[in-house]
């Protein structure tokens, strides 16, 4: 069926709901797929990852089983004018990211549909799935996609800001392996975005994120032959970093773009169970050898190790290892600089460690968890990221190699969350001050992993932030999707 026949049917409930609340509006527009409050089911659509997302109380979850329920459900929160937002795997650290006080949450937790294309190509991908559901099809299949390297984020909110996956050396990030996407437009349209059709929303959906312009139904993703993976996970003593960063940073600029199969992160944590600060090296390459890659030799020489996992794996057990509990405080925070000087990169951490300080003062007894990570954006990365047109993230081969440098922190007690935001803020500032003052900053603001109160669509540069607001403008002329869907990074 057509939209417009759609639309058609849908006209004597819409009419009807112009007196009732919204939410029992769509109970008569999609029956049995919304959820009220103080139900078993209500409980479990709102758990989020943060439990800064799971505070909120929204007046009901609807649970849409097609893209044409998404499409019924966008009428009717378009036609109420009704404050909503959209969960998929519902990762975003901060509240409100997508969840919603006295709005509506378009859940889509039951578009898990997943299948793979007879020349096994394309894996196309419902917009509820979390990566794990994904890799569970792909592993057995000896087939892989550019995915979460987590097992129980989302599928959808992960492509729309970026994607960093095991695979970006060789393929740049998620968004950059899109074929197509399925979107419900604000009108309750359902159109492709392809490089062959609406290539503009294509543009934009690729890091553009996805509640200027429409919600996702599917994502139809190239897929490719892999088998198992080598990976190796290295925890050393705090007081390693200043051996380990250099060995980093040499292997951002020199290392990766010589062996794009290789991929890697640089974790630095205070630990109270490992009793202090600890360094982690995640290792991935898509080539399980035998033997440690010489890319990754430098580090292996440091043998002062806690910790050594090196294993070959496939991508469900490894996005297993590395997921991680849900239900604790949290927030993210990010920026970008050159790659191209050890010394910045060893000249951050006495400010990360004065942030330590700040929070264990405040914290005593309760348990916080300061994260300091190191991402690397090396330039072959960037240069696979500029197929189809490129991405819209604005960054290009000749800005790198760029290293994404992100703040986390876990807490518990809810008391403390000013201190721990006021003090992300001020690492964040002090960080990206020193870059400046070095000349090395680029301002890169990764979506995915950006706090409430930065600008990241800004931080794409002039040209593509205004592009992508006229995007958003000519599929939604009104602006109802930037005033009615609340709490993201909007351009
Ligand atoms: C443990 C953990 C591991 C992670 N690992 C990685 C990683 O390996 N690589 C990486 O790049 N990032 C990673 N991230 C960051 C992750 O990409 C973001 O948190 C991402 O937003 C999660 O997507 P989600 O669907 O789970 O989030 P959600 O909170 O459900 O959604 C994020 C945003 O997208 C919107 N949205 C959701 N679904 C749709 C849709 N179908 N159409 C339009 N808009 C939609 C939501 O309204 C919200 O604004 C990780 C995060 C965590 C917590
Ligand atoms: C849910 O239950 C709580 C207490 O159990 C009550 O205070 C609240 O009013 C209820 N909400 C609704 C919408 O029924
Ligand atoms: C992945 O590997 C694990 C451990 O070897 C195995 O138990 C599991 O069945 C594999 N998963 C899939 C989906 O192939
Ligand atoms: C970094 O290394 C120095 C020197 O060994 C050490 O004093 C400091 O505590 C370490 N910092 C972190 C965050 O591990
Ligand atoms: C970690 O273990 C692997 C496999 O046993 C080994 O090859 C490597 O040298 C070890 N690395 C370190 C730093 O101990």
């Amino acid at each position: 069926m057509s939209w417009v026949l759609l639309l058609g049917a849908m006209l004597p409930a819409i009419a009807a709901a112009k007196c009732g609340n919204v939410c029992e509006t769509l109970e008569l527009a999609l029956p049995g797929l919304v959820t009220f409050p103080n139900t078993t089911l209500y409980a479990l659509e709102n758990s989020y990852w943060s439990a800064r997302q799971s505070e909120a109380r929204p007046s009901c979850f609807v649970t849409p089983r097609s893209a044409k329920d998404v499409a019924t459900a966008m009428q009717v929160l378009v036609s109420k004018n009704a404050p909503f937002t959209v969960k998929s795997g519902g990762h975003t650290a901060f509240e409100g990211g997508s969840n919603i006080d006295q709005g509506v949450t378009v859940d889509l937790l039951y578009l898990t549909d997943i299948s793979v294309s007879t020349d096994r190509q394309t894996v196309s991908v419902g917009a509820g799935n979390r990566w794990v559901q994904v890799s569970e099809v792909l592993d057995p299949l000896g087939l892989a996609v550019v995915g979460g390297r987590a097992s129980t984020v989302g599928v959808s909110g992960l492509i729309l800001g970026g994607g960093i996956s095991y695979f970006s050396g060789r393929r740049g990030w998620a968004c950059d392996n899109v074929r197509n996407f399925e979107v419900v437009t604000v009108t309750g349209a359902i159109v492709n975005a392809s490089p062959d059709s609406n290539q503009d929303l294509y543009w934009a959906l690729r890091g553009g994120g996805g509640s200027n312009f429409g919600i996702v139904t599917r994502f139809d993703l190239v897929s490719f032959e892999q088998g198992d993976l080598w990976a190796s996970s290295l925890v050393y003593p705090g007081a390693m970093n200043q051996t380990l960063i250099p060995i980093l940073q040499d292997l951002i600029v020199n290392g990766l773009p010589a062996d794009p199969g290789a991929h890697t992160y640089f974790v630095m944590a205070y630990v109270p169970t490992f009793g202090g600060f600890i360094v982690l090296s995640d290792q991935f390459h898509d080539n399980p050898v035998d033997s440690v890659p010489e890319i990754f030799k430098p580090f292996h020489e440091i043998p002062v190790v806690l910790a050594n996992n090196t294993r070959h794996a496939n991508v469900s057990q490894l996005s297993r290892d590395i997921a991680g509990d849900s239900g604790l405080r949290q927030t993210w925070a990010a920026t970008s600089v050159l790659a191209t000087s050890a010394q910045l990169l060893l000249d951050f951490v006495p400010l990360y460690e004065a942030h330590v300080a700040r929070l264990l003062a405040a914290a005593g007894q309760s348990l916080v968890i300061p994260y300091f990570i190191y991402q690397p954006i090396s330039v072959n990365i960037l240069q696979a990221m500029q197929v189809n047109g490129g991405n819209a993230l604005g960054i290009s081969p000749e800005d790198g190699p760029l290293v994404i440098v992100q703040l986390s922190v876990s807490w518990v007690d809810a008391s403390l969350d000013d201190v721990v935001l006021s003090s992300r803020d001020r690492l964040l500032a002090e960080v990206n001050a020193l870059a400046e003052e070095r000349g090395l900053k680029k301002g890169f603001v990764y979506m995915n992993y950006a706090g409430e109160n930065q600008d990241v669509q800004g931080s794409y540069g002039p040209a593509n932030a205004a592009r992508l607001r006229e995007i958003a403008q000519k599929w939604d002329p009104r602006g109802k999707l930037k005033n009615l869907w609340k709490g993201y990074f909007k351009v």
